[in-house]
């Protein structure tokens, strides 16, 4: 893990209230799949978790919600402003877990991380379907990206503005994609849905709040099959036979 000063290159609304944010360091970034940064928003003491959705040779793509004072903060910052990083954070995804045929399953801006790993996962001559849940139409993003990436694109709105009117797990049976292993990253219903309706072996990224992001707090611990775990440290990507929904 290292604290680095990125600038930021761009920061765009791309969505209703969701941003991306391209960010750039003076040195090589390595980051996977899953794994996440945590952002010093200026004027707060808490540091911000977000996924890294690509990575640059020198610097993130991140995609973030405006839901509080801190990512406000962000949404108002522009491109030359420095921002202090702590990366790469976290166990991310193993793309290894796909035979072949891999579903990638995001809810909202859980798609976010689900960009990288399809990158991973074509780089590693393996296919991917993905399929991206959204309440309305003016949620919708990385769809465009990810069939950009030549993967199909399935999408599910909560109003039927687009896509299959109703859940993930609806447009997973509509479409009735092949898949030997799924990964998924969104709502903690959205992922507890889709664990007991697919029955390949998966991995599911959480999301809890966090203090120092690093493994050193215990304020992110949750309860798992194997004992307490760590979101920031021994997740957020854990196997859906771990998780106790
Ligand atoms: C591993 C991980 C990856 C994440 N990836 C993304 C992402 O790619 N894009 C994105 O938009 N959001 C992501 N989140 C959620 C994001 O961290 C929160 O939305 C953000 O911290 C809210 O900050 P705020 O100041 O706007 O909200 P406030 O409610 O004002 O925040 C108050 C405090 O609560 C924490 N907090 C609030 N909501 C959350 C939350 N859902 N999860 C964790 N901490 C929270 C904040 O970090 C802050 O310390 C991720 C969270 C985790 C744990
Ligand atoms: S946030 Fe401190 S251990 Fe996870």
């Amino acid at each position: 893990m290292q604290k680095r000063i990125f600038h930021i290159e761009s920061n765009d609304a791309v969505a209703r209230d969701t941003f991306r944010i391209v960010l750039r360091t003076d040195a090589p970034v390595a980051v996977r799949s899953g794994q996440f940064v945590d952002i010093a928003i200026p004027g707060y003491y808490l540091r911000r978790p977000i996924s890294v959705s690509d990575t640059l040779p020198d610097g993130v793509v991140l995609y973030y919600k405006v839901v509080g004072a801190g990512t406000k903060v962000l949404s108002t910052m522009t491109p030359g402003a420095p921002l202090e990083l702590l990366l790469p954070l976290g166990n991310g995804f193993w793309p290894g877990l796909c035979a072949s045929d891999a579903l990638l399953i995001g809810g909202g801006l859980g798609a976010a991380p689900l960009y990288l790993l399809a990158r991973e996962l074509l780089a590693a001559g393996k296919r991917a379907t993905a399929v991206l849940g959204f309440n309305k139409a003016d949620e919708i993003c990385l769809a465009d990206e990810l069939r950009a990436l030549g993967i199909p694109v399935l999408i599910s709105t909560l109003d039927g503005s687009v896509g299959t009117k109703g859940f993930v797990t609806d447009a997973i049976a509509d479409a009735a994609p092949a898949f030997d292993c799924f990964y998924s990253c969104g709502p903690l219903p959205m992922m507890k849905a889709v664990c007991a309706a697919l029955h390949t072996p998966g991995e599911v990224s959480l999301e809890e709040r966090m203090g120092c992001g690093a493994g050193f707090c215990y304020g992110c611990t949750v309860q798992t099959a194997s004992g307490p775990r760590r979101v920031c440290a021994d997740g957020p990507v854990f196997d859906k036979e771990e998780v106790l929904w």
